[in-house]
């Protein structure tokens, strides 16, 4: 039986995804790269410098470590111009209901974002306290894929990764639950997060994954 969920956040709680993928199109626009959509797909759950480093890699010129910080931080202040906005209307249908789902079934709640930016998305949305451990993404050494903030999440609620199912809406995300030995809920394409146990369109079909699920699953 489980007992605890580790949620994402970014295109997962809140449609912040959309607001990172405005942030970057205007960042590549500006470094004659091309960017659209397939090309953010592969960006969601990558950090900021990560992210940056992708989206360079298509250009020819060659940037300093100096340029590319300055670029990220650019990237950054437009972020926060567009997050500055948010409200409670902000979370994506299903998330409270799912949030209460996961209180009500006794689960700890973890939230593993590598966005240094989510303790002011959870504010704005005001659901900071419906968490029990929020992981500080400046606090991460390795990124998504890697399992590193999904295992620190079980170990400070004090779960191992067994007992714990994440919830992901991109493939580097579900790959980092799946390294983590977790259950992964993908939400969204499931021809996009084939690797997720399970994967749901959105929070609205949330369910607490039952045992019978994870076995079945262990099996194949
Ligand atoms: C992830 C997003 O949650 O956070 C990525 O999916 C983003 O798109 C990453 O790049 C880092 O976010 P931030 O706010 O630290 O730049
Ligand atoms: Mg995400």
């Amino acid at each position: 039986r489980y007992q605890a969920v580790i949620f994402d956040l970014d295109g997962v709680i809140t449609d912040t995804a959309r607001y990172h993928y405005l942030a970057w199109q205007r960042l590549a626009d500006t470094q004659g790269v091309h960017f659209d959509e397939a090309f953010n797909e592969h960006l969601k759950g990558i950090d900021r410098m990560g992210s940056l480093e992708l989206i360079l890699a298509a250009s020819p010129r060659r940037y300093t470590d100096a340029e590319k910080l300055a670029l990220a931080t650019e990237k950054n202040e437009h972020y926060k111009e567009l997050i500055a906005t948010m409200t409670p209307a902000d979370l994506l249908p299903g998330a409270t209901a799912a949030l209460d789902a996961a209180r009500a079934a006794g689960l700890k709640i973890g939230l593993a974002s590598v966005s240094r930016n989510a303790f002011t998305v959870l504010d704005r949305l005001g659901i900071t306290h419906r968490f029990d451990y929020v992981v500080d993404a400046g606090t991460i050494a390795r990124g998504k894929p890697d399992p590193e903030i999904f295992l620190k999440a079980a170990r400070e609620l004090g779960v191992v990764p067994g007992d714990c199912f994440g919830v992901e809406d991109a493939v580097a995300g579900v790959a980092s639950i799946k390294a983590a030995g977790m259950f992964a809920v993908g939400v969204g394409d499931p021809r996009v997060l084939a690797a997720a146990d399970v994967v749901i369109p959105d929070l609205t079909a949330f369910r607490i994954p039952c045992t019978a699920i994870t076995n079945k699953t262990t099996i194949t």
